[in-house]
């Protein structure tokens, strides 16, 4: 077992989660953020982000404590022998990672260091940061004339939302990115846990750990739009995309994974990542196309779901909309880059108004469709989005709206039409109440 405090700097998705599972393996961590409201929030035992089973962990391992929480980052530093940078890199203008927070971060470790330290970056950063972390670490040690030794460890997460508590208890594999044998060991004690569990773990160079995140999200993001691509064509051909994705998944190399068509891809991830790559490749003289294309097709499906809706509604002028879901994903109230931030404001363009409720996104679709609030109207359930509606539009698919009674749902339109975007029901089963089914590429 790891004995000596561990530091997570950032108490974002990924800081946050990761501090209070890798308490819960036994470590004892101190959370860092200079948001002082959002520590002070933690303090007293609070998430201040819905994700299952979070909560329940953070209370258990704060009853034990095992976590703490400051806003002292130099204390945190100085009390800890492995550091976890888990600040944002929102993208900049260009679609670059910006990567102040972490150096930010890198400087004042730089400058509270005071013995062997494993500095750990989590953050989904370009390829060459860690190098970056490691000489603004060295230059404030030279300016202070400090001589400590340090390791920089690339150590990527593929936490997914929604099921953050259980992606980190349960990973597919651990990267380890650094050529110290110091730090590959100490990590392999912080992940002690994991490893007892036979999790894979694959130890790498810096670079290489770096590419692998970028990697692993651009394919996935890519094979997304692959199959939304089979999904307009099977539209045009008569073919049923979800029987196209069901049958491809059964061969092992393509697996059914992320097969699923939609209305794109959204969320804090994919859509960063995509095109943070394609800007490091470019900086490098590299043409990624096949991302390229990716990112387009994704661009094109939110606008072609727009398409479908006005296409079978013809003009939308003074209709309205029951909209369910908001947020990128289901259980999550999460709303960056969620498909609805583009397809309700081209249908709100196109003289529609809109009834929308999500479990979760609501308040934050308030802030982010601000522009929009004369045109929308927040139900109190997923029912109170249809009454007299002109049409219905799944956008998430929370599980709710996996079991909504049919027969409600066609007394309750005033035009029965459904636009299922997410292929949560079969035609044959909504027809039998009489209501004109609209899915994706089926
Ligand atoms: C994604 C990756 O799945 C994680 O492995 C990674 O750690 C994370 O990004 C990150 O880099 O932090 P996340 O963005 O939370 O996780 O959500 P996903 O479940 O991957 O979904 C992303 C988007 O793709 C959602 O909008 C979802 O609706 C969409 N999606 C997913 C589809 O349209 N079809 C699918 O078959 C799967």
């Amino acid at each position: 077992m790891y004995k000596n405090k561990i530091s997570i700097i950032g108490t974002g998705y990924v800081g946050l989660v990761g501090g209070v599972c890798l308490a819960d393996f036994g470590n004892t961590i101190i959370n860092v953020d200079i948001n002082e409201e959002k520590i002070e929030q933690l303090k007293r035992g609070e998430v201040p982000i819905y994700e299952q089973g979070l909560q329940d962990m953070l209370d258990r391992n704060m009853e034990e404590g095992r976590i703490s929480f400051t806003t002292d980052v130099a204390a945190a530093v100085e009390e800890s022998e492995v550091i976890f940078i888990s600040v944002g890199t929102p993208p900049d203008e260009d679609g670059s990672a910006d990567l102040t927070a972490v150096l930010e971060v890198a400087k004042t470790i730089g400058q509270n260091m005071n013995g062997y330290k494993v500095v750990v970056d989590k953050s989904t950063v370009p390829v060459g940061t860690g190098r970056k972390v490691a000489a603004t670490i060295q230059e404030q040690l030279d300016e202070r004339g400090a001589n400590f030794d340090f390791d920089v460890v690339s150590n990527p997460e593929f936490l997914r939302e929604g099921k953050a508590v259980h992606d980190f208890t349960h990973p597919d594999r651990i990267v380890i990115g650094t050529e110290s044998e110091q730090a590959r060991e100490i990590l392999s004690e912080v992940y002690r846990a994991l490893y007892l569990n036979d999790v894979p773990f694959v130890y790498t160079n810096l670079e290489t750990a770096e590419m692998i995140k970028y990697a692993s999200n651009a394919f996935l993001a890519t094979k997304i739009s692959f199959i939304n691509e089979m999904s307009v064509l099977s539209e045009k051909v008569g073919a049923n995309v979800q029987e196209i994705a069901r049958a491809m998944g059964m061969d092992g190399r393509i697996s059914d994974k992320f097969l699923h068509s939609g209305p794109g891809y959204g969320g804090s991830c994919f859509p960063k990542d995509t095109r943070a790559i394609v800007r490091i490749a470019n900086e490098h003289d590299v043409d990624l196309k096949v991302i390229q294309a990716g990112i387009e097709a994704n661009e094109y499906q939110k606008k072609h779901m727009v398409e479908k809706i006005t296409g079978r509604l013809d003009d939308l002028e003074g209709k309205t909309l029951g909209v369910l879901g908001l947020s990128f994903k289901p259980e999550t109230d999460d709303m960056r880059e969620s498909p609805a931030l583009t397809i309700l404001p081209e249908l709100i363009e196109a003289g529609a108004k809109i009834r929308a409720y999500d479990p979760q996104a609501m308040e934050e679709s308030t802030w982010r469709l601000k522009e929009y609030e004369q045109d929308i109207i927040y139900c109190a359930n997923e029912y109170d989005t249809m009454k007299g509606s002109d049409a219905l539009v799944l956008v998430t698919e929370w599980n709710q709206f996996r079991r909504l009674d049919l027969q409600r749902v066609k007394d309750l339109l005033a035009n029965p039409v459904f636009f299922d975007l997410r292929n949560v029901y079969k035609e044959k089963e909504v027809a039998k109440y009489d209501i004109d089914y609209i899915g994706v590429g089926v």
